[in-house]
C-alpha cells in the first residue's frame, strides 16, 4: 500500500486531512462545533466511501417467504404492521440507484434475501439472483460500490422451522447459500459482509440492567410456539426470536463459515461483518464493572472473530448509552430524543470508532449512522456532528474508510413498522413515488466535495 514518498496510505490519508484543515481544522471539528464552521473544512482521503445503506426486507416489498413476514402475519404479532410492499425496491431499484449516484454518493449498500435465493432448502432459484444480477449490474452501470450484506436479519421460513441459527446445521446451511450466491455475483460485488448485527441479542436483552425497550416481550413463548405450528416443523427460531446463547453461537459459526464460503470463491473481495454499537459511557462511581461486563458480552467475542476471519469490521452506531453501576440510565434532563425514543446523539459514533480502533487493528467502514426523525433538518445537523467526528478519527490516525448513512429510504423499521422515519429520502407510501429530502442533498454534497462542507444556512 506504500507510495513512492513510502507513506503508507494511511499516513498519505492522514496528512492531505491534516493539510487541508491545517490548525484551524480542529476548531471546525470540535463536537458540538454544530454552526461554529469556520469555512475551512477537512478533505477526506481519497476514495473513501460515501454511501447509504438498505436491507432487502425493510424495502424490496412481498418477502413473502421470511420468518419475519410470518411473525409480522400472525395473530398475535408483535409487529406494529406488517411489511407488505415495503418501498417497492423490488422493482424501482435502477431508479433508486440511480437516485443515489445523481446525489454524488459513491456506495449502496443492501442486502440479498435469502429467503428469494432459497425458497426451500437447496432449492436455489436462478430468477431471483438474475435480478439481483440486475441490482449488481445497475451499480456498475451508475458508477456505485455494491456493498452486500448476506443476511439481514431476515432468513427463509424452512431454516427458522429447522430451528434457525440454533441448529447444528445452520453455519453450513447459510456458508451453502453464501457460496452459491458468489459463485453467480462474487465478480460484481466490491464489498460483503456476511451478517448484519450478529450481536444485537446481546445489546437489546444480553444484560440484567441493561436491557432496551419491548424485550421482556420478544422471546414471547405464544408467538414461538404459533409460527412453529405455522411452518410445520413446531419449531421455530429467528432473529431475536429464540434463545441467546445458542443463536450466537450459530452466528459466530455461520461469520467464519460463510467468510470461508465467499473468500473461496474470490480471495480478493473485502469481507467483513457489521455489528450493533452503542458509545458506552460509563456514569458514576461503580458503572465502569457494568461497562465491562457488556462489552466482554456483546462485542468482544466479535472481535476476537473478526481478528481471524474479517478483513475488515461494520461499524453501526446511532446512540449512546448512559450506564451507571445497576445499569442502563436515562438521557440527562432536557437531552433531544430521536424519534426512536433514544437520545439524539450523533457523536456517538465517533466514541464508537475510537473504542473499536483501541481494541482492533482492523480497517473500519461504517455501515450504518442514521436518525428517525421527521424532522429532516435534526437529520442535517445528525450528518454534520457525526460525520465531524469520522474526521475527527481520521485525524487521529484511525483507519476509516467509509461512511454508509441509514438509511435511503423512509422504510420497514422492523416491530415499529413505517412510523420511524430513517430515509435520506422519503416514499409516499401509496404510490412509492420517492421525494428527496435535503439530507439527502447534503450528504451528497459531503460527498461530491469529499469534505465536510458547512451547515446549510437553513439549518
Ligand atoms: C438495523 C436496521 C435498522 C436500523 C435502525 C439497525 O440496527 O441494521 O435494520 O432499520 O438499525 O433502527
Amino acid at each position: 500500500m506504500g507510495n513512492k514518498a513510502g507513506l503508507t496510505e494511511l499516513q498519505r490519508q492522514r496528512r492531505q486531512l491534516l493539510l487541508a484543515g491545517g490548525a484551524a481544522l480542529s476548531a471546525t471539528l470540535l463536537p458540538n462545533a454544530g454552526q461554529a464552521m469556520s469555512g475551512v473544512a477537512a478533505e477526506f482521503p481519497y476514495g473513501f466511501l460515501w454511501g447509504a445503506a438498505t436491507a432487502g426486507h425493510q424495502v424490496e416489498g412481498g418477502n413473502i417467504n421470511s420468518d419475519s413476514w410470518l411473525l409480522e402475519n400472525m395473530e398475535p404479532t408483535l409487529f406494529d404492521e406488517p411489511s407488505g410492499d415495503a418501498c417497492d425496491h423490488y422493482y424501482l431499484f435502477d431508479q433508486d440507484i440511480a437516485m443515489l449516484s445523481d446525489l454524488g454518493l459513491n456506495t449502496f449498500r443492501f442486502s440479498i434475501e435469502w429467503s428469494r435465493v432459497e425458497p426451500e432448502a437447496g432449492q436455489f432459484s436462478r430468477a431471483q439472483i438474475d435480478h439481483y444480477r440486475r441490482v449488481l449490474e445497475s451499480c456498475q452501470r451508475h458508477g456505485v460500490h455494491a456493498m452486500v450484506t448476506f443476511n439481514h436479519f431476515t432468513t427463509p421460513r424452512w431454516f427458522a422451522g429447522l430451528g434457525g441459527w440454533e441448529h447444528p446445521e445452520s453455519s453450513r446451511l447459510f456458508a451453502r447459500y453464501c457460496g452459491w450466491v458468489m459463485r453467480h455475483l462474487g465478480e460484481w460485488m466490491s464489498y460483503a459482509t456476511t451478517l448484519n448485527e450478529p450481536n444485537l441479542m446481546q445489546l437489546l436483552f444480553g444484560i440484567p440492567g441493561l436491557e432496551q425497550s419491548k424485550l421482556g416481550t420478544i422471546k414471547d413463548q405464544e408467538i414461538i410456539r404459533k409460527a412453529g405450528e405455522r411452518v410445520g416443523t413446531g419449531r421455530f427460531s429467528s432473529w431475536v426470536f429464540g434463545d441467546m446463547e445458542p443463536i450466537r453461537q450459530g452466528l459466530l459459526a455461520a461469520h467464519q463459515a460463510a467468510y470461508e464460503a465467499i473468500k473461496t470463491v474470490r480471495p480478493n473481495l473485502p469481507v467483513g461483518v457489521s455489528l450493533a454499537m452503542e458509545d458506552d459511557q460509563a456514569v458514576g462511581p461503580g458503572a465502569e464493572a457494568m461497562l465491562e461486563r457488556k462489552r466482554r458480552l456483546a462485542y468482544e467475542p466479535w472481535f476476537d472473530m473478526a481478528r481471524r476471519h474479517a478483513d475488515f469490521l461494520g461499524v453501526q452506531a446511532y446512540s449512546r448509552a448512559r450506564i451507571g453501576k445497576y445499569g442502563r440510565l436515562p438521557p440527562e434532563p432536557g437531552m433531544p430524543l430521536t424519534d426512536m425514543g433514544y437520545e439524539f446523539y450523533p457523536e456517538a459514533l465517533e466514541g464508537v470508532i475510537r473504542y473499536t480502533h483501541a481494541h482492533l487493528k482492523l480497517p473500519l467502514y461504517v455501515t450504518e449512522n442514521g436518525v428517525a426523525t421527521t424532522d429532516d433538518s435534526r437529520r442535517v445537523t445528525y450528518i454534520h456532528r457525526a460525520v465531524a467526528g469520522v474526521a475527527r478519527c481520521l485525524l487521529s490516525g484511525i483507519d476509516v474508510r467509509g461512511y454508509v448513512h441509514w438509511s435511503l429510504l423512509d422504510n420497514f423499521e422492523w416491530l415499529e413498522g413505517y412510523r420511524p422515519r430513517f430515509g435520506l429520502v422519503a416514499v409516499d407510501r401509496q404510490t412509492f413515488q420517492r421525494h428527496i429530502k435535503p439530507s439527502a442533498t447534503y450528504l451528497g454534497e459531503i460527498a461530491r466535495q469529499n469534505r465536510l462542507v458547512p451547515l446549510p444556512r437553513s439549518v
